[in-house]
């Protein structure tokens, strides 16, 4: 059975894409910063799914954490087989009040980590010629420029583009890349992203398990881009008549749903 090494496991959708793969009966490398949760996964699915789940924690907002989390995984003697690249942070509000270091860590786990572990895992899969699936989670702000979240925005359209042209060059090999890209979820997300609370967990909002659910099953498929959800669907295609149309009215959301 394969191995997925799963970046954010400790909540929301990574937790779920986590239990989602321990179901199947794949073996787990969990990551994230939070140890007590990271264990508390690792009882779960040893014990309800009689997988092994290696603990390795790491904060990926540090410089060449994505090198150091490989090196120990390879020191584990642990081949991953799937990587599922879901950490990441948001931040509502406007760029100009925002903090500046703050905005420089997002981007750090959002992109720069993420694209390092897919650089590593990459060549070492071509190297064996190995067959492998990468997941890497997007969003729907990666459509559109959007207001108010101008920055994670960015790093998500980062994380789409880069995921579709690594796909291309990897069409020939048995790699396949995945852009799994929610529309709002119910996780922490929003509570640590400056969304007022009533707003980050919307009854109407899809939970985290149906998420990774589906971002599981099209990673198994080979989907190049799984946009979540009908209502998700049709953003997604309004922004072929109009980006900025979109990106405002999203922008309005932002603004509205940030904490007083
Ligand atoms: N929820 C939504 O509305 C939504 C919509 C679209 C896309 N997404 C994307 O979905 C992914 C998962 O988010 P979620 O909704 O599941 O939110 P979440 O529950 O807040 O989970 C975020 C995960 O990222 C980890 N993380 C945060 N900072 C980290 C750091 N410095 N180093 C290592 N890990 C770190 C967190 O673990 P620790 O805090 O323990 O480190 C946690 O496991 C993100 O990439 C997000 O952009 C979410």
């Amino acid at each position: 059975m394969k191995t997925a090494l799963v970046t954010g496991a400790s909540s929301g959708i990574g937790y779920e894409l986590a239990i989602c793969h321990a179901k199947q009966g794949g073996d787990l490398v969990v990551t994230a910063r939070s140890v007590h949760q990271l264990n508390m996964l690792k009882s779960t699915v040893e014990s309800k799914y009689g997988v092994k789940c290696a603990v390795i924690p790491s904060d990926l907002t540090v410089e060449n954490a994505a090198k150091k989390l490989m090196d120990e995984i390879d020191e584990h003697n642990i081949e991953i087989d799937y990587l599922i690249n879901n950490a990441g942070v948001g931040m509502n509000g406007s760029f100009e009040d925002g903090d500046i270091a703050a905005m420089q860590q997002m981007v750090q786990l959002n992109i720069t980590a993420l694209m390092d572990l897919c650089y590593y895992f990459v060549r070492e899969k071509r190297k064996k010629n190995a067959a492998a699936k990468i997941l890497n989670v997007a969003s729907t702000a990666a459509f559109q420029g959007i207001p108010y979240v101008s920055v994670y925005a960015a790093t998500k359209a980062f994380v789409l583009s880069f995921s579709e042209g690594l796909a291309g060059e990897l069409k020939k090999t048995d790699i396949t890349v995945t852009a799994l890209c929610p529309g709002p979820t119910k996780s922490n997300f929003g509570m640590n992203a400056n969304v007022d609370e009533k707003m980050a967990n919307f009854p109407l909002l899809p939970s985290a398990e149906k998420v990774a659910k589906y971002g599981y099953s099209q990673m198994l498929k080979g989907e190049l881009t799984a946009i979540h959800g009908a209502a998700n669907k049709v953003g997604v295609l309004s922004t072929k008549l109009s980006r900025s149309a979109v990106g405002n009215i999203a922008g309005g959301i932002f603004k509205l749903s940030q904490k007083q």
